[in-house]
């Protein structure tokens, strides 16, 4: 194999036969190889368990430096987003490149809420569902069923419309689940609050004690926006390849929801919170430290490291706080006893040569369970409300897919090792 970087390609001889692969420099990050000779010309496929090393598809939409922790979003870091927008600005921003003039804004929120709408098929839909049904379960379903309740109810509908559509729809979708699983009736939308305010309106306005309170409407607009989107995570890959068959949107974001309810994906903030539940109180941090770095031992540290980030998450940040933010409002900022364990343990974490050398690093689960509990949203709520806030994401790299005309169907291969071929006598 010769290589050639200079001349910005590789070229891979096997025998007489040879093939010519071009490095592809991105806008930032990594260069890619572009493999497509390599089967071409060589018939060799290439392999990457686990797409570790593989470069998905071209995208325009997010950019992560895990060595530095930087996330971008159209360019912007993602803490200057937190703080001079909101959710719907930048839902506008992932779909469009832009952010938004006052003038787009209005309209976009406009649109938004035109959309919004608790069909009663939904209703009966929810009802029919067994009690004990996971809200991640319900959320699947209902973004499915969204598909023949709402206006583009034909088999290809229009892409921006569904995106508006399910942006708009989501939080009702996730409130219904929230309120089905608590069994109490429905709350339907309120179109003359904002995104975030509605959400919360839809989950807890019944209560004769609720009023919208400005920190904890701010904080859910942070957790919507931190998780808005983060490249070609599971999830987000799942939808593209679902997306890749030309099945409706819909049925491409609950397809997302499924890959996002793992426990190896958004399920892991639910897991950071029980995990500090576990660990009880500050004084127990060393030993479930010890039990960390014992591979015999089954205890996780759940909310530590990621498959991109080998440094801070930037999101966790920003995260951290909001927390505090959301905390002190509610008189708990010196007495919450999961923030004091994760504080602690964070602080111990980083002067520990172990999780150093490991690049092991809070992120962004790591606080977003404490602050969703304090807000009052129940553990099993916590996915519900990351696939809320990622639909932006995913519709974005729908709309991205659809309008790339390389990507056609996405079919990876393999590496077959199985039998090989033998007689059924
Ligand atoms: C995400 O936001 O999707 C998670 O951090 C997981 C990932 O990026 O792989």
């Amino acid at each position: 194999m010769d290589n050639q970087s200079d001349a910005k390609q590789i070229d891979i001889k096997i025998g007489n036969r040879s093939a010519s692969c071009p490095i592809l420099e991105g806008n930032e990050g990594h260069c890619v190889l572009d493999i497509k000779k390599i089967a071409q010309e060589l018939d060799i496929f290439t392999l990457d368990e686990g797409l570790r090393s593989t470069a998905f598809c071209k995208s325009k939409i997010t950019f992560i430096d895990g060595e530095k922790g930087i996330l971008l979003h159209r360019g912007y870091p993602i803490d200057q987003l937190v703080s001079k927008r909101n959710y719907t600005e930048i839902c506008y921003l992932l779909m469009h490149g832009e952010i938004p003039d006052p003038e787009q804004t209005k309209s976009f929120n406009l649109n938004l809420k035109q959309h919004q709408y608790l069909a009663p098929q939904l209703e009966k839909l929810f009802l029919s569902m067994p009690d004990n049904t996971h809200p991640m379960t319900m959320l699947m379903s209902s973004t499915c069923a969204l598909a023949s309740c709402n206006r583009t109810s034909s088999t290809s509908p229009d892409l921006q419309l569904a995106a508006m559509e399910l942006i708009s729809n989501m939080p009702i979708l996730a409130a219904m689940c929230y309120r089905r699983s608590v069994n109490k009736s429905f709350i339907a939308p309120n179109p003359e609050l904002s995104y975030s305010e509605n959400f919360l309106y839809m989950m807890f306005g019944d209560n004769p004690s609720y009023q919208a309170n400005p920190t904890l409407t701010k904080a859910i607009d942070h957790i919507f926006t931190l998780h808005a989107d983060h490249e070609q995570n599971a999830s987000t890959a799942t939808v593209r390849l679902a997306g890749s068959t030309g099945t409706n949107p819909y049925s491409s974001i609950a397809a997302g929801i499924a890959a996002l309810a793992g426990p190896a994906h958004g399920g892991a903030n639910e897991a950071a919170l029980h995990m500090l539940e576990e660990i009880g109180s500050v004084e127990q941090i060393d030993t479930y430290l010890e039990k960390a770095k014992d591979s015999n031992d089954p205890f996780r540290l759940m909310g530590f490291g990621h498959r991109v980030y080998k440094n801070y998450d930037p999101r966790a940040k920003v995260m951290h706080k909001t927390c505090h933010d959301v905390l002190d409002t509610i008189g708990e900022a010196d007495s919450n006893p999961l923030f004091k364990i994760a504080s602690a343990l964070e602080k111990i974490a980083a002067e520990d040569e172990y999780f150093v050398s490991r690049k092991l690093y809070p992120n962004i689960d790591f606080y977003s369970g404490i602050t969703l509990n304090a807000i009052g949203i129940p553990t099993n709520m916590f996915t519900v409300i990351f696939a809320l806030s990622r639909t932006v994401g995913w519709v974005s790299h729908l709309i991205e897919m659809n309008n790339d005309p390389d990507q056609g169907l996405i079919r990876p291969r393999q590496l077959y090792i199985g039998n090989t071929q033998r007689n059924d006598k």
